[in-house]
């Protein structure tokens, strides 16, 4: 079949329409008609070849929402016109321990829906119909796609640091993850401080769940944090950070979880660490029966994330205002 995508044709360019022939396998693939794709941070970092892995032409776009067209064979739970999401994940070996254990985000074999093929920057999406998510009828096509990146990122995230209800929960970086991981953490009935480079959003952090917000800019914002301990921090910030000011922050025993991925190592003292016992750890994706329980938390909790949408054929300005921190807070491309 003919693929009408918008692909990077080599590191850091915009995007260009461009015609691909690709083809299902016919046993487990489906064809999905893409109607709604969000660009996550890792679209950028991906087109930038930041991590050394981008094959050109590349199709961004890994939080796809669309409609089932075309069904593999082998692939029962799925059937024509139903609604389904895709994140970042294309395929896993499903039979390794990790697999079997829920862990498919692990998988040595783990593929990548841009890195190992074509993403949903596109009319049409190919994925193994086994990584295609049915969305509940509560969440609609439009907020779907931020969640199944961005969103089950944070909230396996959360859940892996520990966060349960009744805590204290900071998150560093409010763009389309951080926004989206007060919303969780709030709904979840925690307390929730946001910590922000951007004043406005430290205005309206209110209003998608946060009990407080700092504004990190600020002269020793962190320094002379006067708010109670924290159980557990979550940081999707893309860049280097001053990690021994947030470990500070932090009770005994704490977690910060790092989802953002840096350009370059961390740098950590370890005496805020060693002297209250506090841990670091960092976490990719979820694993499928976390991504259901993600979607079923959003609907039943009505967690959707903030969006501005762009036609497809704007991925262009919709990039440059991701590229800029501009977007409040996920850029989602509709077809
Ligand atoms: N671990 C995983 O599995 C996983 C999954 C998805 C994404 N990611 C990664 O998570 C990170 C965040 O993704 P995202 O889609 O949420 O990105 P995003 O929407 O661009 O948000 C990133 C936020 O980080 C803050 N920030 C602070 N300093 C920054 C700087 N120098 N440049 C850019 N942002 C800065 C900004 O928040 P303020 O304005 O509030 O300061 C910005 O909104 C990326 O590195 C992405 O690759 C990881
Ligand atoms: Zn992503
Ligand atoms: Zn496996």
């Amino acid at each position: 079949m003919n693929l009408k995508t918008y692909a990077a044709t080599s590191v850091g360019s915009s995007l260009e329409f461009k015609s691909i022939d690709a083809e299902p396998n016919g046993t487990t693939d489906i064809v999905i008609k893409v109607t709604h794709c969000g660009i996550c941070h890792s679209d950028v970092h991906m087109i930038d070849n930041d991590w050394g892995m981008s094959q050109y032409p590349l199709v961004p776009g890994h939080e796809v929402v669309g409609e089932v067209v075309e069904v593999g064979g082998a692939i029962s739970h799925l059937k024509a016109g139903d609604r389904v999401g895709v994140g970042w994940q294309r395929s896993a070996c499903l039979e390794c321990d990790e697999c079997v254990s829920g862990n498919e985000n692990m998988c040595d074999q783990t593929k990548s829906v841009i890195g190992d093929g074509f993403g949903g920057f596109a009319d049409h999406l190919i994925v193994d119909g086994r990584f295609a998510f049915p969305l509940p009828d509560g969440v609609e096509s439009r907020f779907a796609g931020p969640l199944m990146c961005g969103g089950i990122t944070v909230y396996s995230a959360l859940r892996h640091a520990g966060m349960i209800g009744g805590q204290r929960v900071g998150v560093v970086g409010i763009g389309g993850l951080g926004h989206m991981a007060v919303k969780f953490a709030s709904a979840l009935g925690n307390e929730v401080v946001a910590f922000t480079t951007s004043p406005d959003k430290a205005e309206e952090a209110a209003s998608y769940g946060a009990s407080s917000a700092v504004n990190v800019r600020e002269e020793g914002a962190l320094e002379n944090y006067q708010g109670k301990p924290l159980d557990l921090i979550v940081s999707t910030v893309p860049k280097a950070l001053q990690v021994e000011l947030y470990l500070n922050l932090l009770k005994s025993d704490g977690t910060m979880s790092f989802v953002g991925v840096p350009d370059e190592p961390l740098s950590v003292p370890l005496f805020p660490m060693l002297v209250k016992r506090r841990r670091i750890m960092s976490s990719p994706i979820g694993g499928r029966a976390e991504i259901r329980d993600m979607l079923r938390v959003s609907d039943q909790c009505g967690v959707a994330p903030v969006i501005e949408e762009f036609a497809m054929a704007d991925v262009n300005t919709a990039m440059q205002k991701v590229r800029d921190n501009s977007v409040r807070y996920r850029a989602v491309l509709v077809n």
